[in-house]
């Protein structure tokens, strides 16, 4: 549906643009335009790049409140949303939110990515035991509850209604007044309009497209897959990392990358990873059990590995306290400090009476306790990427991890650790933490794949060093 009415526009306007897109179409162009636009917001001032900046890998800029709270405010500055900046890039490639069919033989078209979350999620289901046996009856044995696809940390922005999750996404910042913060979709429509690139907006999407008095509605989702073009471009998703280089060295040789273990990693040697990043992706691979969420092979039309199963899971990461969301006046954050992030559980409950653009069934209530928690698995592309090695990047929904080596170790040692009740726990000599602060969901916690791995030093370091071999913008020595 959105590739025809691309396929029609571009040709049409191809001559018409000219000098400072050589790589991007006339869509893309003028997606990128709305995206670091800081006039489309009320007041005047905040663009998308604001939170999601090129130089961070298309995450939050700002090293200081990465350091701390990690959420980012909005046009007006005393208000802050309630997670982290993700990166947009890479998005695009999320499917349509879908209930995973656990039980038939692939009998759902898009849900082979949803194999290894049927058994992921059932194994971890031992916290919720109590909750998933009374929700049983009801849904049905076999039935695990699993979802995939979507847009954000709880999957909210779905795609039941454009039929691509990343526009929908894109609708959403502009109104949301906790970030953009423009009352109205004519708003921002009317904003497009005194813009420099009104005239391109027409060109590309045909005379009286940009109509912002009998059609906004109109209007506002063709800004909104204008932006989702953008970010599904070769300036946004570039797949031009180390890693890649190495993919692409990899192909029609044997062993493929997906098969790399302890045992056979020296058999990738050549193809452009050094020993110590090959033994890095070999434990990715292995002995870390990254890549059961982060998955190795390419998936969704991409020919190169995205990192992510699209699935959600419970990862039993603690609060950020400093997070200033709990602050917030009653009418954003009516719990104040008692606020927990339900993630997808938390937007299951809601999706009662939402109607899909196919009138399929969208209440998926019954399904909020089992997804209480859980959270979307991030790409790990770029998950490094930042302006200098001084530069703070916040990891996790809540922005609680400040580093890759503070996360590895939670992989490597929750179940291990004992429970603290401090916040910010007492360091080792290396620096790691000795205790970790309780979850923030203490339900359906996944405790199949991580929390025990017996990682030592040396393999943490080498799946560190494998983790920054996915920046984009790699150039060989
Ligand atoms: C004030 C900061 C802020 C601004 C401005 C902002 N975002 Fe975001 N963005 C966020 C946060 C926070 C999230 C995660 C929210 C969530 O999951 O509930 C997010 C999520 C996203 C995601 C989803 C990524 C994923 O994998 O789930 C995309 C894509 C995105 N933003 C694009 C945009 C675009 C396009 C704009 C401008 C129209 C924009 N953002 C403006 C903070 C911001
Ligand atoms: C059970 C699935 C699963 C496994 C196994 C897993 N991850 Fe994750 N990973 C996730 C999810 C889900 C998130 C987001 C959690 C959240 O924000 O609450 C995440 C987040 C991350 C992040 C933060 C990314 C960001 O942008 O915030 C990093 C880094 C990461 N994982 C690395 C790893 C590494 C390294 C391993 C192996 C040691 C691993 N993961 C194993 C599911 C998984």
């Amino acid at each position: 549906m959105i590739s025809t009415k691309l396929l029609v526009v571009v040709p049409f306007v191809f001559a018409a643009v000219t000098a400072g897109a050589a790589d991007l179409s006339p869509v893309e162009t003028l997606g990128k335009k709305l995206f670091f636009d800081p006039s489309l917001s009320n007041p005047p001032g905040q663009s998308c790049a604001d939170c999601h900046d090129p130089s961070v890998g298309w995450t939050g800029p700002d090293s200081a409140i990465n350091a701390a709270g990690a959420v980012y405010e909005g046009a007006i500055h005393t208000r802050f949303g309630n997670r982290r900046p993700p990166t947009a890039a890479y998005a695009g490639y999320a499917p349509i939110l879908q209930k995973c069919d656990c039980m038939g033989g692939g009998g759902m078209g898009g849900s082979q990515t949803c194999s290894g979350m049927c058994s992921g999620s059932m194994g971890g289901g031992g916290m919720g035991g109590g909750m998933g046996g009374g929700m049983g009856g009801g849904m049905g044995s076999g039935s695990s509850g699993a979802f995939m696809g979507g847009i954000f940390y709880d999957g909210r922005a779905t795609g039941w209604t454009l039929g691509d999750p990343v526009a929908e996404q894109a609708q959403g910042p502009f109104l949301n007044p906790l970030e953009q913060g423009n009352p109205n979709a004519k708003h921002v429509c009317l904003n497009v309009m005194r813009t420099d690139y009104a005239l391109l907006f027409e060109q590309v999407w045909g005379p009286g497209s940009l109509d912002c008095v009998k059609n906004v509605d109109g209007t506002y989702e063709r800004i909104a897959r204008s932006i989702a073009a953008f970010e599904r471009s070769g300036e946004v998703s570039l797949f031009s990392s180390k890693f890649d280089t190495f993919w692409k060295n990899s192909q029609g040789k044997m062993p493929p990358v997906p098969m790399i273990n302890s045992m056979n990693w020296t058999r990738f040697r050549n193809r452009g990873l050094s020993d110590v990043e090959l033994k890095g992706l070999a434990i990715f691979n292995g002995k870390g059990k990254c890549s059961t969420c982060h998955t190795l092979q390419p998936m969704n039309g991409s020919a190169l590995p995205l990192f992510t199963d699209f699935g959600y899971h419970n990862l039993g990461i603690p609060k950020n306290p400093a997070n200033p969301f709990y602050t917030m006046p009653r009418k954003w954050n009516p719990d104040g400090e008692k606020w927990i992030d339900q993630g997808l559980g938390g937007f299951m409950a809601k999706t009662a009476g939402i109607e899909s653009s196919s009138g399929a069934s969208t209440d998926y209530t019954a399904f909020a306790a089992v997804n209480k928690g859980k959270h979307r698995t991030p790409t790990l592309r770029n998950v490094d990427k930042r302006p200098n090695d001084q530069f703070t990047k916040a990891y996790g929904h809540n922005g609680y991890f400040k580093s890759l080596q503070e996360m590895v170790h939670f992989y490597n040692l929750r179940d291990v650790l004992p429970l603290c009740k401090t916040p910010n726990p007492p360091t080792d000599a290396m620096g790691g933490a000795t205790c970790f602060p309780a979850p923030e969901v203490d339900e359906n916690i996944n405790r199949t794949q991580l929390g025990n791995l017996g990682l030592d030093q040396a393999d943490g370091m080498a799946l560190i060093a494998f983790l920054k071999t996915l920046s984009d913008g790699y150039v060989a020595p």
